[in-house]
């Protein structure tokens, strides 16, 4: 994945849905991931807000959520000026592949989407066709930039991977359109569990076992004094993800945010219980998340500077992606303007 000085920059892409406040998994599965690469990798990251009203929003949080989640991106370490960031709505090329991507994806495959079939299970009285037919929208999101990478935590995997499916039958048929682009799962932090039941993935929707980064520091902490851990009679920090799901969330939290092994971790706390444990980790998220909640709160006073960010990166995906769509426009046969 390394690129010498004469060879393009690779590309990466990925997106957040603004449908609730960000949260660790968010952070340590997704966006800790873009920040360290911003360097290396031609990147594009954006606001998925156009995926969000597959579930009902308050129109005014939704516009609210989303140039905050602007703010946090920026406050997390993705430089304007060196990362292309722009609301998914305001590039209208996503919702025209979209379409013709929805053409190409087959009823089952859309069946088989795990996340398709969660949501439908939660929200009963709304399983709508954006619903079901949202991976060929991500598709269209990832394919209008042609990235090498989309760097996603463990849960969006299937996505990516129908995407690869798409590129494949469509490439299949016209030729090399579209780039395949693979996943980019993080080691440490791909799934963040909940801290108040470390068998389901931490989200937005169990708040009490989740961390937002905009959160005040006395419920961090308590968040993490009360983190479930397990029943064992060790009582030793030690990793197990089987046996020990809630301690070895804990590292793995830990690990993700402090760098270090696990074996490090074990030694750390060797001969210590959990009651030593819990704070420890829940210091080092504080420690992580506070310079990123000072920038954000500066950055949120600076209207004017957020709109500018956000216009300057939707005209720059714009550029890239109507070459792409024009190109798919040609292959399926549409007449040109
Ligand atoms: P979304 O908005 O649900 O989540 C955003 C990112 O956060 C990761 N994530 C987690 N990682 C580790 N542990 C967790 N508990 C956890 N919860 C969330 C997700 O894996 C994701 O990387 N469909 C996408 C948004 C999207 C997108 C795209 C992503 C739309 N278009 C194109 C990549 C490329 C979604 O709903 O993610």
């Amino acid at each position: 994945m390394e690129n010498t000085e004469n060879t393009p920059k690779k590309v990466m892409l990925s997106g957040i849905q603004p449908s609730g406040d960000l949260h660790l998994g968010n952070y340590l599965g997704a966006i800790k991931n873009w920040a360290e690469r911003a360097e290396q990798y031609d990147c594009f990251y954006f606001m998925a807000d156009m995926h969000t009203i597959t579930v009902r929003q308050n129109p005014a949080d939704l516009r609210r959520r989303t140039v905050e989640q602007l703010a946090q991106y920026i406050a997390c370490g993705l430089d304007p000026e060196r990362n292309t960031l722009f609301i998914q709505s305001h590039v209208h090329q996503h919702a025209e592949l979209g379409w013709i991507l929805n053409c190409y994806t087959m009823f089952g495959e859309l069946s088989r989407m795990t996340q398709f079939k969660d949501k439908a299970a939660r929200h009963q009285e709304n399983v709508n066709g954006g619903l079901f037919t949202y991976p060929c929208l991500m598709a269209a999101d990832i394919l209008l930039y042609q990235p090498d990478y989309v760097p996603v935590g463990e849960d969006q995997k299937q996505h990516v991977e129908l995407t690869r499916n798409i590129v494949q039958r469509f490439n299949g048929i016209y030729g090399e359109v579209f780039k395949m682009p693979e996943p980019f799962i993080p080691k440490a932090g791909a799934r963040v569990m909940g801290l108040s039941a470390p068998d389901t993935k931490m989200s937005k929707s169990v708040p009490e076992g989740c961390v937002f980064l905009m959160e005040p520091e006395e419920d961090i902490r308590r968040k993490f004094k009360r983190a479930v851990t397990d029943s064992d009679t060790e009582r030793c920090v030690h990793y197990d993800p089987e046996r020990k799901p809630g301690v070895s969330n804990l590292m793995t939290i830990y690990s993700a945010v402090t760098g270090r092994s696990y074996d490090e971790i074990e030694k750390e706390f060797e001969g210590q219980g959990y009651g030593v444990f819990k704070p420890a980790v829940g210091e080092a998220v504080i420690e992580t998340l506070r310079p990123i909640r000072e920038e954000t709160r500066r950055l949120l006073k600076d209207k004017a500077y957020l709109e500018s960010v956000y216009r300057a990166g939707a005209e720059k995906a714009s550029y890239v992606a109507e070459k792409t769509l024009r190109k798919v426009y040609k292959k399926i046969g549409f007449v040109q303007r």
